[in-house]
């Protein structure tokens, strides 16, 4: 093919792609099969390679496939901030922000609004030069976020050029905020495949959109059915005047930009609160979460003349909505044992979809929390989700009872080993004595190799439960005894899943200390404890052989936990277990707490952060010598609060605890860090 026609070619694939692109992903009604769609694609791609040096690849939609994987992403800077939104909780909330503005405008006329629904997914930046999608980040502090444009660019409906509007040029800068989200039906999907593959599933279709598009490889994000609604243009665009929000809004449609359907212009407050009340109804219809709704002053000169707050603008609010609910029914009541024995009644429920998220099972915690709520197999139930909120049982509807209703006492022997169960006075949990039960067994090995403990990547829940009932590993060690032959004997288990378990049990060696002893699962020994341990005996010979007392002198640790702890590495099977350990070459590395200016300060994070996961920023604090702890008390030094922060914050202002956001707590950290002794 000569250049003229390998260039005509190019064009003309790429706008076929296109097309389909938005016949599939925007108007859902695709005109060609999957297959049809690959071979376009994969011709694109060919030629695309061959004649590279002629061309831009910018806005293909061969960028849409993802690309070899990061290191890590780029920082990259909002310019301006990007905001986040004080709450509302009820219509009255609504009426009184209207009061507010009215109070600090000066006297004007009637006061227009734009209502939106609040999507639950995770707020982007994307910048366009030229009309060209250039890069995109997460919000991050708001400030600064991660720069993820690879990933953003796999996502179908983010347009890799704006489309100009009748002839009038595509502004040279413009940062257009939006968010990314994942639909239900996709996000269902993606659980199946990832059950049948034995991989955790995500909890809601926020996580699953937030653990998408935050992947170092963007080919794993191509695969992610996410997607995007704009909402607004950050800052001012030259060529640009809008007079109003909405006016912005009909702009990013014509840009190309998604905008959601169910945007409204609201002359009034009531207006407002009337769109609140129908969206809510509304809500259980939609294809996708939503949180709330928001809504914006209308005029952009109102708007400024309103300004922000600290990190919120006055002009806007979000009206969040109640958690769903649903009834079903209680068709069970499951007992699972537990790593330390303790046993958990889990309500098997007839699977009911909770905002499109299907619910089949339901923690009832222990014996006093069903006496209380009265929970009898047979029951009709209220359950509830709230956003990013593990499913819970809110009450049974005692008028539904046709009085065959079987009300649920915890067995007294062990359901798997038939040992004896006991419940020690002053204890809400019920336990199986036997600490060689082969459900405690199993839970401690698949509690070893989970992602806070020895963080074997691939070694999931499901694999060790087979290969623990095939017989192939009694306790952890056996573990590092596993081979290829092995683990391809497992359900689902091919070549190339059972390299990434080995090397992933090989990489799992040399752990911190503290990460090893949280693995070894003693009773009542959580990161917290761990940590204490490591700081205070630096090696694991050292806590090994630590008496009773020595722990308990520790501040943080009382009596009880310093007994468990010291008797735990007295037993022959402790002494057993450690040395099977250590020949299979599992050496805990010793040095990895360090001294800091966070040395011995504890910290609380609350609500949403928008830089890190949660796991994250407080591992930081650990790997500095801090602590996190998930109350606020007096002995809390600071807390850490970020978007939507509830209760907490409130209790650390009236404890007078020094409270952080997102971006002290980096500068913060990066300091210690640097100070540090290490
Ligand atoms: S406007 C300055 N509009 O809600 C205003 N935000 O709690 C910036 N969100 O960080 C936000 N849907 O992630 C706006 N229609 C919408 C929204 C929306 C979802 C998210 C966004 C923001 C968070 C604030």
């Amino acid at each position: 093919m000569d250049q003229t026609s390998a260039l005509a070619r190019i064009h003309f694939l790429r706008s076929e792609i296109n097309r389909h692109n938005r016949l599939y992903y925007q108007q859902d009604q695709p005109e060609i099969s999957d297959a049809e769609y690959d071979r376009l694609l994969n011709e694109l791609i060919r030629l695309e390679d061959q004649w590279a040096s002629y061309i831009s690849l910018d806005e293909s939609p061969t960028q849409r496939v993802g690309a070899p994987p990061l290191d890590k992403f780029p920082t990259f800077k909002h310019s301006p901030p990007m905001l986040s939104l004080a709450n509302a909780f009820t219509e009255d909330d609504i009426r009184d922000f209207q009061g507010r503005i009215g109070r600090s405008l000066k006297p004007t006329g009637l006061i227009a609004y734009v209502a939106e629904p609040k999507i639950d997914g995770i707020a982007v930046n994307l910048l366009y030069e030229k009309g060209v999608f250039k890069a995109g980040a997460t919000r991050g502090d708001g400030q600064y976020g991660e720069e993820v444009t690879l990933n953003l660019k796999t996502v179908r409906t983010v347009p890799l050029r704006l489309q100009t509007i009748s002839g009038k040029p595509v502004p040279e800068r413009v940062e257009i905020r939006g968010e990314i989200y994942m639909t239900i039906d996709g996000f269902n999907k993606l659980n199946e495949r990832r059950e049948i593959a034995g991989e955790p599933l995500f909890a809601n279709p926020r996580n699953a959109a937030a653990g998408s598009l935050r992947q170092l490889d963007s080919r794993i994000t191509a695969q992610r059915p996410l997607s995007i609604f704009c909402y607004a243009i950050g800052g001012e665009v030259a060529g640009y005047d809008f007079a109003t929000h909405w006016e912005v809004l009909q702009t990013l449609q014509q840009w190309g930009l998604p905008v959601n359907e169910h945007v409204r212009r609201a002359d009034t407050i009531e207006a407002c609160v009337q769109y609140y009340r129908n969206t809510l109804d509304m809500r259980e219809h939609l294809p996708y979460e939503i949180d709330g709704v928001v809504i914006k002053v209308d005029s952009l000169i109102l708007q400024d003349e309103l300004g922000s707050a600290a990190r919120t603008p006055k002009w806007a609010i979000a009206c969040k909505f109640p958690p769903m609910q649903e009834t079903t029914i209680i068709e069970d009541i499951e007992v699972n044992v537990g790593r330390t024995g303790v046993l958990t009644p889990v309500a098997l429920v007839k699977p009911v979809q909770v905002g499109g998220v299907t619910v089949s099972r339901i923690s009832l915690h222990n014996q006093d929390e069903i006496d209380r709520k009265d929970v009898r197999i047979g029951d009709t139930a209220v359950i509830q989700r709230a956003g990013d909120v593990i499913p819970e049982l809110v009450m049974v509807v005692a008028s539904k009872r046709s009085g065959t209703e079987q009300p649920f006492k915890m067995p007294t022997r062990c359901p798997v080993c038939a040992a004896s169960v006991s419940r020690a006075e002053g204890e809400v949990a019920h336990r199986c004595m036997n600490s060689d039960c082969p459900a405690r067994r199993k839970a401690q090995i698949i509690y070893f190799a989970s992602r806070g403990a020895m963080d074997i990547d691939g070694l999931g829940e499901k694999l060790i439960a087979q290969l623990f009932d095939a017989g192939e590993i009694r306790d952890p060690s056996d573990l590092y005894t596993l081979d290829r032959e092995k683990l391809l004997a497992m359900d689902r288990m091919a070549d190339k899943s059972t390299d990434k378990v080995i090397d992933a049990i090989v990489a799992s060696k040399h752990p911190p200390l503290e990460k090893f002893i949280l693995a070894l699962g003693i009773p009542n020994v959580g990161e917290h404890v761990a940590r204490l341990l490591v700081r205070q005996f630096r090696t694991l010979e050292g806590i090994a052989s630590a008496s009773e007392e020595d722990v308990g002198m520790i501040d943080g640790i009382g009596p009880v936990i310093a007994r468990n702890i010291a008797t735990y590495f007295r037993e022959s099977r402790t002494m057993g277990l450690l040395k099977k350990l250590k020949a299979a070459g599992v050496v805990p590395k010793e040095d990895s707490i360090r001294h800091s200016a966070l040395t011995g300060k504890t910290f609380v994070f609350t609500g949403r952060l928008q830089h890190h996961t949660r796991e994250e920023a407080e591992g930081t604090v650990h790997a500095l010598g801090g602590n996190t702890s998930k109350s606020v008390s007096k002995k809390v030094d600071y807390v850490v609060a970020g978007e939507e922060a509830g209760s907490k914050l409130e209790k650390a202002k009236s404890l007078n605890i020094p409270i952080l956001n997102e971006e002290d707590f980096m500068r913060l950290a990066s300091n210690a860090a640097i100070e540090s002794d290490f």
